[in-house]
């Protein structure tokens, strides 16, 4: 068996890749480690504790308080930690900056720290595009560039890359990054721009697109994701870095109309709002190095992955009105009071 740490489980990319994990590695036994912020929801992964009792662990801790990191590495020796575990909208660090640190700075050092201590076979940091900053209409992103972050969300990822750096190079860690587009798919959480779409076009709300809605992203299904962190876990090399990219290129203008398309529901929706502050022109990513040397490429189309997802979150309407009510917060109390 090996014994595997995903932080962050209980979000949307942790919980793809709990069930991916778990159901495609058989020899892997997982523990979760969550701290149920506002993005974690202890339900995404009930069926998983009830499914596979003897591999699939819950801890629900911050990974940024030392104390309880040590404890959990002492009792588990987990042979690989894959960290998710973040605060991970643009918006609201641009509100508010301080628990951004606290998580995705201070709590990537805690782990480390761990790994260390416990002798941690291998360490993989999930970071994102946006460590490299901002595209103008031409070229690609790729492992050789600066990091040039522009959002607080964004500072403090490509700061936890650089303690990985520092970490590998002083310490000597077995640690391996991988760097990704914007994700869609089950499951995440309706403030980022696919689900919030769909869920305000079903309530008949308004659609706020930020600017001329000519901005960017390069989407890419969060299946694909998953599938790309196990093989950077499994045969990445140690203080590498690896892009993972969709190869689909949208305006966020399309996407919004693709999503009216198909759920049938008029333009006259959308509303063009105040431009975020800072906000990035275009990400794409250049993943030819994970191709070449790890075998890795995207499988899932854009149009199939965007209608797939919507058509899940039509079929999971409970689930994002738990969400929307807050009644989701209270699961954790419901689960585990009086046990
Ligand atoms: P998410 O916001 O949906 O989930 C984050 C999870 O981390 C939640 O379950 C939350 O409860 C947990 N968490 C937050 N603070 C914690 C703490 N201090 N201790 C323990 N758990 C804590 O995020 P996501 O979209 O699933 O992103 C997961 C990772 O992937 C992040 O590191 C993010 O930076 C990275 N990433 C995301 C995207 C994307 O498009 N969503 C793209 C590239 C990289
Ligand atoms: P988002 O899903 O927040 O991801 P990120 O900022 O990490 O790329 O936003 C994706 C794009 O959609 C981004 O260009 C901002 C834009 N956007 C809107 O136009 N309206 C919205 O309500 C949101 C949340 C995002």
């Amino acid at each position: 068996m090996t014994k595997v740490l995903v932080t962050g489980g209980c979000g949307f990319i942790g919980t793809n890749l709990l069930h991916y994990i778990l159901e495609h590695r058989p020899d892997w036994e997982v523990v979760n480690l969550d701290l149920l912020t506002y993005a974690g929801n202890l339900e995404n992964t009930h069926a998983l504790a009830e499914r596979y009792p003897s591999r699939y662990t819950f801890a629900r801790g911050d990974i940024a308080d030392a104390a309880f990191v040590d404890a959990l590495f002492a009792q588990h020796r987990f042979s690989l930690v894959l960290n998710l575990a973040a605060e991970s909208h643009v918006d609201r660090s641009i509100e508010g900056a301080g628990v951004f640190i606290r998580t995705n700075v201070v709590g990537v050092q805690v782990l480390l720290d761990a790994a260390r201590k416990h002798r941690t076979d291998r360490f993989l940091q999930v970071s994102t595009d946006e460590v490299y900053g901002s595209l103008g209409s031409q070229g690609r992103f790729h492992e050789g560039l600066p990091l040039e972050p522009n959002s607080p969300y964004s500072a403090s990822k490509a700061a936890a890359d650089l303690l990985v750096r520092a970490y590998i190079h002083t310490h000597g860690l077995d640690a391996v990054i991988t760097r990704c587009s914007n994700n869609y798919g089950p499951y995440q959480f309706p403030e980022k721009l696919i689900p919030l779409m769909v869920v305000n076009a079903l309530n008949n709300r308004e659609l706020p697109v930020y600017g001329d809605g000519r901005n960017v992203r390069d989407w890419i299904h969060v299946e694909d994701h998953c599938r790309g962190i196990v093989a950077v876990a499994e045969k990445g090399v140690t203080g590498q870095a690896y892009n993972l990219g969709g190869d689909a290129e949208k305006e966020n203008i399309e996407i919004v109309r693709a999503i009216l398309g198909h759920l049938g529901r008029p333009e006259t929706l959308i509303r063009f709002v105040k431009d975020r502050p800072g906000h990035d022109f275009r990400y794409a990513m250049d993943h030819s190095k994970i191709t070449r040397e790890l075998g890795w490429t995207p499988e899932v189309d854009f149009a199939g992955g965007l209608s797939r997802t919507i058509d899940w979150y039509l079929d999971h309407r409970p689930w994002w009105e738990r969400i929307i009510s807050g009644d989701y917060q209270h699961y954790y109390e419901r689960m585990y009071t009086n046990r």
